[in-house]
């Protein structure tokens, strides 16, 4: 399968992450978002990441060339001019499955269906389309353009057709596959987010603050940031929706989602993007 045009769907962090490296490895992009100012919002966002990646000259386009390659759209219907479709929306299964069969109705039959879902199964978003063997789960790193990684991950029903062309355009985006199972929180999500929740759980019990629990990650563990910093990072709202998908997954209490990650939500502490989590972001 060639690819000339995707689209992505979701202009928050993720989604405006990935137009950004698909649009800085030459394909031409569609961001689609219901909400026209978050598209305007994750354009001005990548523009100021191209920005700097230009300035540290990693980049062999202008900025501008590269920007001027993604068009924003709230119109559903415009995405079935793109090959693959990369859906980066709320971490919300109903959601999601409503986009999909949206998408299987107007998309033409030849069309990649995929998805940045950090945890959801690939193998049920299938299910809710006519094309399961064209649906596969591609899913970024935050923050999209520094991180070599993408999780590929292979629904029940994917054929192997659609998971080559996927690893082949991972290679073109200069990035690193690595293919997991379908299963909760796939490799990264279910190894990376039970140490998000038990440094949570850390704060909770009173152990220590959350500077002290960061820095002694940093400076214990060689983490590039600490557990909390890089939970405001991801979004508090998503550890959680991520937590949830883990502890239903797999009916153990060991994901039990901390009481205070479900409080910080529930006030709207959701990270850098609120400007509130377990670091103040004004
Ligand atoms: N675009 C361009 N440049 C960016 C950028 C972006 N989106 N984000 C950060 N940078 C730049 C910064 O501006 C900074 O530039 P200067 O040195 O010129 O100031 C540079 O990158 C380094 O950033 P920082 O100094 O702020 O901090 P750092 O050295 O710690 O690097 C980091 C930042 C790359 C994010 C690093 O801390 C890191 O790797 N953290 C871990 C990230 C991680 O674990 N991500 C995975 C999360 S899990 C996930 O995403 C899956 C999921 O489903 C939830």
């Amino acid at each position: 399968m060639s690819f000339t045009t995707i689209a992505v769907i979701g202009a928050g962090q993720m989604g405006q992450g990935i137009a950004q490296v698909f649009a800085t490895a030459g394909f031409k992009v569609i961001l689609n978002d219901i909400d026209s100012a978050a598209i305007e919002r994750g354009i001005a966002t990548l523009k100021r990441s191209l920005a700097k990646l230009a300035e540290k000259e990693l980049l062999n386009e202008s900025a501008e060339l590269i920007s001027g390659r993604i068009r924003g759209s709230t119109d559903f219907s415009a995405l079935t001019s793109a090959q693959l479709v990369v859906e980066a929306a709320t971490e919300n299964e109903q959601l999601k499955h409503k986009i999909f069969s949206q998408l299987d109705k107007i998309c033409p039959p030849s069309t990649i269906l995929a998805t940045n879902t950090s945890s959801i199964s690939i193998t049920r978003l299938a299910a809710a389309t006519e094309r399961p063997d064209q649906v596969i789960g591609l899913h970024f790193m935050n923050p999209v353009p520094l991180m070599k990684l993408i999780e590929v991950i292979r629904g029940l029903q994917t054929s192997d057709e659609t998971y080559q062309s996927v690893l082949q355009l991972a290679d073109k985006l200069n990035k690193v596959a690595v293919t997991s199972q379908d299963r909760p929180g796939f490799i990264v999500n279910r190894i990376l987010m039970p140490m998000i929740n038990e440094a949570i759980f850390t704060v909770y019990e009173g152990v220590a603050c959350a500077e002290e629990i960061d820095q002694a990650m940093k400076l214990g563990a060689a983490h590039p940031m600490g557990p909390l910093a890089l939970a405001d990072l991801i979004g508090l709202d998503t550890c959680l929706s991520i937590m949830q998908v883990l502890y239903e997954g797999f009916s153990d209490s060991k994901y039990r989602p901390c009481p205070l990650l479900k409080q910080m939500v529930d006030a709207g502490y959701n990270g850098r993007k609120s400007g509130r989590g377990f670091f103040d972001y004004d």
